[in-house]
């Protein structure tokens, strides 16, 4: 059967097993996807080994994504400007192609839930791999602005000058922040991991249409929890969608066929999957 894993550290709780193989019963195709755990210092040698078994195709998650980056003889333009992988495939002619599906699954998202990106304000909250890696392809849905707000200012400033051949993009600090709201925000720092708030302020988001934060779990996050005091009518999203359409873009790398990703999604938030 074709093989499938994801790689990363921890990797008990990952939903990539039960999201592929979701995809695939759906699609009413047959593979074997499988979560490995690989030693912080051995994740070459893991993946090397997976694909030498005859395995097709990989995702990575953290703290990996860098270190895949660095084993792919061929990347997409989307994981060359990111810098870092969240997918494998094996190349017919050996050798590892690089792709980083991140920043799709998060554009699909809110694109799925009738969210407009283009000539918005949006605020990007974050500047560590996960802001890297959905920068292009928000900047590609042409919107106003991207302003990157982060804690520690010099890392925005970094992405900014990055970024700011592909769009109209600025940064700064909390406190520097105007004290207007933005249209679209957007928290990739990892705050919510940790149950604390982002500096951030209600003005910021009064007006704002969506406001979505990456991270994903069974209840609501601490950041949406607040931001659903200050404001009743944006829609609020967790990660779960970007995790599901991430999963998919992967997919239609290694098969060339695109899963229902919106059923699945569907289905994670009834818990079934
Ligand atoms: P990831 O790959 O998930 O993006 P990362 O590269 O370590 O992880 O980046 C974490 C991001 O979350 C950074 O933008 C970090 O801010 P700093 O660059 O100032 O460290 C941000 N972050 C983490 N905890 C935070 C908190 N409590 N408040 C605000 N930002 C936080």
């Amino acid at each position: 059967m074709d093989k499938y894993a994801v790689f990363g550290n921890p990797i008990k709780h990952s939903k990539s097993p039960a999201i592929h193989s979701k995809f695939a019963e759906l699609l009413g195709e047959q593979l074997h996807y499988q979560a490995i755990l690989a030693p912080l210092e051995h994740f070459e040698a893991t993946v090397n080994a997976f694909f030498d078994g005859g395995g097709l195709g990989a995702n990575v998650t953290m703290p990996f994504k860098e270190q895949a980056f660095a084993m792919c003889q061929q990347l997409s333009e989307r994981a060359q400007v990111s810098g870092a992988v969240n997918t494998l495939k094996r190349l017919e002619s050996g050798g590892l192609y690089g792709d980083n599906t991140d920043g799709a699954g998060l554009v699909s998202d809110l694109l799925n839930n009738d969210v407009t990106l283009k000539n918005q304000r949006i605020l990007l909250m974050g500047a560590g791999g996960a802001a890297r890696g959905v920068l292009l392809p928000l900047l590609n849905e042409q919107p106003r602005k991207i302003t990157i707000v982060n804690r520690t200012k010099e890392k925005a400033q970094i992405l900014a000058e990055l970024f700011s051949q592909y769009g109209e993009i600025d940064y700064c600090s909390f406190d520097e922040l105007p004290d207007s709201s933005f249209d679209v925000v957007i928290n990739s720092t990892s705050s919510s991991i940790a149950g604390v708030l982002p500096s951030l302020t209600e003005v910021h988001i009064a007006d704002a249409k969506a406001i979505y934060d990456m991270v994903y779990s069974d209840s609501s996050t601490v950041f949406l929890n607040w931001a659903k005091q200050h404001n009743t009518t944006a829609i609020l999203l967790d990660g779960i969608g970007m995790l599901i359409g991430q999963a998919a873009e992967a997919y239609y790398v290694w098969r060339n066929v695109y899963p229902p990703s919106e059923r699945v999604i569907e289905l994670a938030k009834q818990k079934a999957v």
